[in-house]
């Protein structure tokens, strides 16, 4: 799978890309990450200028249209498939677990990131990308939402991770859209606490059983929309 990102901050992926998992999985070109810099498609040869005051007024600046959708067009013929371009945007839908499922059956995104106040309208016309918001929150920019797209995709492209059965069961995989109860591990006693006996009575079906019971009762207790939002799907 290849993922092209389009930013004015390629920097920031550096320390994200060379985490081990990730570096492991470009190493054995399981996945290719390509970082463009929209700076380099500026029309302004001195300035190398990106942004520009807003029409109408108001506060912050705009991401010009020429380097944003020239940028793209420069990048979509990198590779044979044109890709699947996404917009980071605090407007855009709200990220889930079912469209990182979807993407992760693309061969190629695109992940546009804006900055500042937003983007000219006319590249979004143009361009026609998804736009994508990954919470009601602002963030500076789109270039940490775009990390969060390509690590919940990543883990879905076989062979990423280690053991290829355990995203299946994740909180909000397809298999369980229910949270993920407690886990423990050694020592069996820690200041006064100890792991729950039924983890270590060697019964596993019991353990199954237990466990999914925590899962129902987390959820419900945290998370009591996903519980409807299951009742729906599996009606
Ligand atoms: Cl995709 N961008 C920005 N700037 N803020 C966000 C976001 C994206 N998603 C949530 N907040």
């Amino acid at each position: 799978m290849r993922f092209d990102v389009l930013t004015l901050f390629p920097e920031m992926f550096s320390g994200y890309l060379g985490e081990s998992l990730l570096h492991k999985a470009i190493q054995r070109q399981l996945i290719q990450v390509h970082l463009h810099n929209i700076r380099d498609w500026s029309r302004d040869e001195k300035h190398h200028k990106v942004d520009d005051r807003p029409y109408g007024g108001g506060p912050g600046m705009v991401m010009k249209v020429e380097p944003v959708v020239e940028c793209v067009e420069a990048v979509r013929p990198l590779a044979p498939d044109p890709g699947h371009l996404i917009f980071l945007t605090p407007q855009g839908r709200k990220l889930d677990q079912r469209l990182v499922e979807e993407w992760a059956q693309k061969p190629r995104l695109m992940l546009l990131c804006g900055r500042y106040e937003g983007v000219d309208q006319r590249a979004l016309d143009l361009l026609q990308p998804e736009e994508v918001s990954i919470g009601d929150y602002i963030l500076n920019g789109g270039e940490v939402a775009a990390m969060a797209v390509m690590d919940a995709v990543l883990r879905l492209v076989p062979g990423v991770l280690g053991d290829e059965e355990s995203c299946v069961h994740d909180s909000f995989s397809s298999g369980n859209r229910l949270l993920e109860g407690a886990q423990y591990t050694r020592p069996q006693e820690f200041r006064g606490l100890r792991v729950p006996e039924i983890l270590m009575s060697g019964n596993h079906a019991a353990i199954a059983r237990w466990r999914s019971e925590q899962s129902y009762l987390k959820t419900r207790h945290r998370r009591a929309d996903l519980l409807e939002k299951n009742e729906e799907s599996c009606s």
